[in-house]
């Protein structure tokens, strides 16, 4: 990609005379992924990850809630994102005071907050989960009722794997609630010996569908295990653009949709957050000590 040459070479070399590390969401586009981060991988991931670097200045090449994890994870470190309007629908469905309203409704019950949320909402939880460990976070209580929010989908995909009732909350994400079965059955039709392999974030319809539902890093992993000669991966497009190269043989057929927010972080962005030290992300001390242990108690018990 020689188009990218100069932007990669400059923010590698800018990096290492800041001291500075990218952590790369999976969805970032290949020339961020391949060739400008350190540290790849799923939210989880990151979120693990995040409270292990050296380094003094973390770039969060990713969405805001991501940084802001970060930043809980090592208040004492510089955390920038590239650019700060990098939000989520999931995130923004949401605020801090819905859950409070939620706690009044239903009082006693655990409330779990998907790490697709801001540091204000995780405050007012008990536990955060991802995609990748919903199930057991949701079973960790050993009580029969449990609050999963935002994510409406999510949480339906996590009720049929647990006899847990789940309470949840409408929130989607704007990428994933856009698949429809139909259009998959269309794809299986056509080829039968298509896999598919969706995100837990997909309507309950889409991920019934699905031979394998996982986080991305679950969905990398699978493709990367199985080999599956055609796949259709019911997610973000750079996911299939990001793992093609380490197996050439496996086809990935889309649809795909673009997460808007995702691709706000470019190289010339992530150039300009190195030269000049910014967007930096902050969380205010007066939440950041709850919501960090919410955070923590997932870190600790998926470790
Ligand atoms: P993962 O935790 O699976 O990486 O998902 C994050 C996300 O934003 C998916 O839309
Ligand atoms: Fe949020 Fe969906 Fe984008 Fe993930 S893909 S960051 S959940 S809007």
């Amino acid at each position: 990609w020689p188009v990218y040459a100069p932007y990669v070479a400059a923010i590698n070399r800018l990096k290492a005379e800041r001291g500075a590390v990218i952590l790369a969401h999976n969805y970032q586009t290949p020339e961020i992924f391949h060739c400008v981060a350190d540290i790849v991988g799923d939210s989880l991931q990151l979120a693990k990850e995040a409270g292990k670097v050296d380094a003094d200045i973390i770039v969060q090449c990713g969405v805001h809630f991501m940084a802001e994890t970060s930043k809980l994870l090592n208040p004492e470190k510089t955390v920038l994102i590239p650019d700060m309007k990098a939000g989520c629908s999931l995130s923004e469905s949401i605020t801090g005071a819905d859950v409070r309203l939620l706690r009044e409704r239903y009082p006693g019950v655990p409330v779990v907050t998907y790490v697709n949320t801001s540091a204000e909402v995780k405050a007012e939880t008990d536990i955060c989960c991802t995609s990748s460990n919903a199930v057991q976070v949701v079973e960790s209580f050993g009580v029969d009722t449990v609050l999963c929010i935002p994510d409406e989908y999510l949480a339906q995909n996590v009720a049929a794997q647990t006899d847990v009732k789940i309470l949840t909350w409408k929130g989607h994400c704007e990428v994933h609630e856009r698949f429809t079965a139909e259009e998959l059955q269309a794809y299986k039709d056509a080829d039968p010996e298509i896999e598919i392999i969706a995100h837990p974030e997909c309507p309950t319809d889409v991920v019934e569908m699905a031979d394998y539902a996982g986080s991305t890093a679950g969905m990398i992993n699978y493709v990367r295990d199985q080999r599956p000669p055609k796949v259709l991966l019911v997610t973000e497009c750079s996911m299939a653009s990001n793992i093609q190269s380490e197996v050439p043989e496996v086809e990935f057929v889309k649809p795909c949709n673009l997460c808007p927010h995702m691709k706000r972080i470019t190289l010339p962005k992530i150039l300009d957050s190195l030269c000049e030290m910014k967007e930096e992300v902050t969380v205010d001390p007066a939440i950041a000590e709850r919501a960090r242990r919410a955070v923590e108690r997932m870190v600790n018990l998926t470790n």
